[in-house]
């Protein structure tokens, strides 16, 4: 099976390669302004790719001929989007476009949203919970735009709304994890919110998940919540992530969001329901399982750069 993966120096692309690599699998992978070490990966054909031309995006799909699409780029950092338009053509129509391209080849498209599509106090969400962007510059409102737009492509489309995630990744990785990561290391304290709660999910996780509903157990035409078991503020994860890693708790900073200078977004809680997805036979790891497995692989020197 050859697998495209969009975004494969990004966060999940990254670790989706390594993990389909791993499994045997053929696999083509896109970035667009560096490459990230895919070359590094055995197995993989990294392939530079702008979402914003859209001819580009037909000449790697007639190119590669792939049996399945796995779609992570995207604009995913809400503090690094600077135009609204480009943030449409690259979230949007981009996605819109590619999702038509596998349609029709009639290959399966899986296609990456987010959580924030819900309301920021939705609380507890199913996958029938009503959705409403709110804040992030546009982004939210932007992924659920895609997801119209994978939809009104046809064909056969999987959605999955991964929450916070965390895990290892490259030096730029999207990571909660490595966001902490990177404060410490530069022996600043890290601003973690009392008030903002999620269902902080392991990437790996997120990678089982896909393999889980898209190859093992392929499914078409569906959208799953994809979380961890345990609902947590982002001070409570960073708390928990510093004595796991040994890293003194005054190095964390607890503060409600309105209390960071300059930060726009406010309190929130968004939990996900994941019965569905657990009903394929999927499970998260625990938190402290998912820590043990990233700390590992660092001895191991997976992360790199
Ligand atoms: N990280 C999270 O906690 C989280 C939570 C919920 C949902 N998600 C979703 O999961 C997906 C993956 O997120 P991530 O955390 O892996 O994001 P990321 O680390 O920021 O990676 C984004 C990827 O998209 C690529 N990209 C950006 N602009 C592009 C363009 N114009 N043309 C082609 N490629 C472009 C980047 O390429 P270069 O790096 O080469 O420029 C990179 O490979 C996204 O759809 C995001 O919305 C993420």
């Amino acid at each position: 099976m050859l697998i495209l993966i969009t975004g494969g120096s990004g966060f999940v692309g990254w670790n989706a390669v390594r993990y389909f690599v791993g499994r045997g699998q053929d696999v083509v992978a896109t970035f667009h302004t560096f490459p990230h070490y895919l070359h590094k990966v055995a197995g993989c054909r990294p392939i530079p790719l702008d979402f914003a031309e859209r001819d580009a995006i037909d000449q790697v799909v007639a190119r590669f001929q792939p049996d399945i699409i796995i779609h992570t780029a995207a604009l995913a950092r809400p503090q690094e989007i600077s135009s609204a338009d480009l943030l449409t053509l690259v979230n949007v129509d981009a996605t819109g476009h590619l999702a038509r391209a596998a349609a029709e080849r009639d290959i399966p498209f899986l296609f990456l949203s987010t959580d924030l599509v819900f309301p920021s106090n939705a609380g507890l969400c199913t996958e029938s919970s009503p959705t409403a962007p709110s804040g992030a510059g546009g982004y939210a409102d932007s992924k659920l735009a895609a997801e119209d737009a994978v939809r009104a492509a046809g064909g056969r489309w999987i959605i999955i709304r991964p929450t916070l995630m965390f895990g290892n990744g490259t030096p730029r990785s999207n990571s909660f994890s490595q966001f902490l990561d990177r404060k410490w290391h530069s022996g600043q304290r890290a601003p973690l919110f009392t008030d903002q709660f999620r269902s902080f999910l392991y990437v790996g996780d997120l990678i089982t998940a896909i393999e889980r509903v898209a190859i093992e157990q392929p499914v078409a035409n569906e959208i799953f919540l994809c979380g961890g078991d345990e609902r947590l503020s982002r001070a409570e994860f960073g708390l928990r992530y510093a004595d796991a890693c040994g890293v003194d708790r005054a190095m964390c900073n607890p503060m409600r969001a309105d209390e960071l200078p300059g930060y726009a977004g406010g309190g929130s809680d968004i939990t996900l329901d994941c019965s569905k997805l657990r009903a394929t036979g999927w499970r998260p790891r625990g938190i402290a399982e998912a820590f043990d497995v990233m700390l590992r692989e660092r001895d191991d020197n997976w992360v790199v750069g």
